[in-house]
This record gives C-alpha cells, structure tokens and sequence, in this order.
C-alpha cells in the first residue's frame, strides 16, 4: 500500500501519479489534499509520514510546489527517510543506499513524464541490503 499526500502545489502531480499506480495495479491511500485551494503542506505530510513510519504503508509519496516543505515535515518523523529526488538516479540510489520510504517531488520542479519516472525508479528499486548501508541507515535514528 501506498501513501499519497499533496499540497494545493501539488495536487495536479499527484493525480497523474494516481493515474500511474492504477495503470500498474497498485493499491495506494490518498492522505488528501483534494483540490487546488491553498493548504497547509504539514497537514498533508505528516499523515503520510505516520502511516509508513507505523507500518500501514509501504511507502509514501508527497509533492509539494518544491518538495522541499513536504520532505522536511516528513523526515521530523522518527523511521521516515524522505528523499526529495528530481531525476531517476538519485531515486534509484536513495532506494539502494537509504532504504528511503517516502519519494517526494516537487510539482512545480519537475514535468509530469519525468516525474512518472522517477516514481517507477523509486517504487521499482530494492534496497542493497549491503552492510555498509544498512550500518548508515541504523545510524540516522540514533542521537
Ligand atoms: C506553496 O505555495 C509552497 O510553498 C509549497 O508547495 C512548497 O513548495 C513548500 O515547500
């Protein structure tokens, strides 16, 4: 399952990223927002950040008018790793050396195509497992 969260930035993004996971069968959870008025990005990035970091999705997806708001609200989540990706290697690698759980992107950033991809290159990539990464990883959560 899915996590979706948008602002009113980006709200049209997230519906072509709807179209996406539909077209691919994936079952998601919309987090809201729902429409183009102005809102808070918070309201709609922490939600997200608490159904994954609880376990009752696998990963999320935010998009703000940047990305910038939506990943710094998520990563104040203890077990979130939000990367905030604007091209496709650096969402296949966060997926390979920080196991990252939410993608988030930024509407007025990015095209809708690339965008597609980058949310294909993050849901599609494994983690490496490697130690070295998971050693990183465990180290983030420790104060
Ligand atoms: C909203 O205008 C904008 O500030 C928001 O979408 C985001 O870019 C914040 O980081």
């Amino acid at each position: 399952m899915i996590a979706l969260g948008c602002d009113h930035g980006g709200y049209e993004l997230k519906q072509e990223v709807i179209e996406y996971l539909k077209k691919k069968g994936l079952e998601y959870k919309d987090f809201g927002c729902f429409g183009t008025e102005a809102v808070d990005y918070p309201d709609y990035a922490k939600p997200v950040a608490h159904a994954v970091a609880d376990g009752e999705c696998d990963k999320g997806i935010l998009i703000c008018g940047t990305g910038i708001g939506i990943s710094i609200t998520a990563n104040k989540i203890r077990g979130v790793r939000a990367a905030l990706c604007s091209d496709c290697f650096s969402a296949e690698a966060t997926r390979l050396h920080n196991d990252a759980n939410i993608l988030a992107m930024g509407a007025r950033v990015l095209g809708p195509g690339l965008a597609i991809k980058i949310v294909d290159t993050f849901l599609n990539t494994p983690f490496s497992g490697d130690e070295r990464h998971a050693r990183r990883i465990r180290k983030i959560e420790e104060d």
